[in-house]
């Protein structure tokens, strides 16, 4: 039986992981966050305290990690992880390794009859046939706010002004970065994130009644 695959792109802190989880719970589709996996990694190289420009030793510990799981964690959540991950995911050994294991996983899956995968490059480059593709977009502005009150919220010190600067960073990193950029996907529908999650939604159900 194919398996139906809905594919959610957007930069940082639009409300990928939000609307993904929505869309799993609604339609009865398994949830899986890509950024996850990159995290995972970041929080490896940290651990391990491996420097980026060490690409030895990086391949190595890429190489003979065990398979890296979409279990979540609050620590993967941190400022110092997010700035990691998103360093790390330029590199095509890592972005070849990170698709690798979401296909396997998908193929091998025997339990669900279908996935909502958000990140970067999931519409674009990871699953390119998707039943439906979405691309969700916030201004810098909300998306930072929004990402301070979340981290203010779970007990991290946080400054709004900070918070800005480092999602322009990452954007002009996950956009700029030579391999698979964050780009709009071919076919996807761009969804405006700016207002009510309600008004999101009224967007989105149009297109999912559809498949
Ligand atoms: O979605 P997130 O913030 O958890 O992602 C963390 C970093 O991982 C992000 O800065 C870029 C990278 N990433 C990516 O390059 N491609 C993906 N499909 C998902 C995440």
């Amino acid at each position: 039986m194919k398996k139906t695959i809905i594919t959610i792109d957007g930069p940082a802190a639009s409300g990928k992981e939000h609307i993904a989880r929505y869309i799993s719970k609604k339609y009865s589709l398994k949830h899986l966050d890509s950024g996850i996996l990159y995290r995972k990694i970041a929080h490896l190289l940290l651990e391990k305290k491996i420097k980026l420009g060490n690409l030895n030793a990086f391949k190595r510990l890429i190489n003979n990690s065990p398979v890296i799981t979409y279990r979540k964690s609050k620590y993967l959540r941190s400022e110092k992880i997010s700035k990691m991950a998103s360093k790390i995911a330029i590199f095509k050994f890592v972005r070849d390794y990170v698709n690798k294991t979401q296909r396997d996983f998908v193929k091998n899956n025997k339990i669900h009859k279908g996935f909502v995968i958000d990140g970067r490059d999931i519409g674009s480059v990871v699953f390119k046939n998707a039943d439906l593709k979405l691309y969700i977009e916030v201004n810098e502005q909300n998306r930072a706010q929004r990402r301070y009150k979340q981290l203010i919220d779970s007990g991290e010190k946080s400054i709004y002004q900070k918070i800005l600067r480092e999602i322009k960073l990452r954007d002009k990193k996950d956009k700029t970065r030579k391999i698979s950029p964050l780009v709009i996907p071919k076919g996807a529908i761009v969804i405006d994130n700016n207002g009510s999650f309600k008004n999101t939604v009224n967007q989105i159900r149009f297109f999912l009644d559809k498949l």
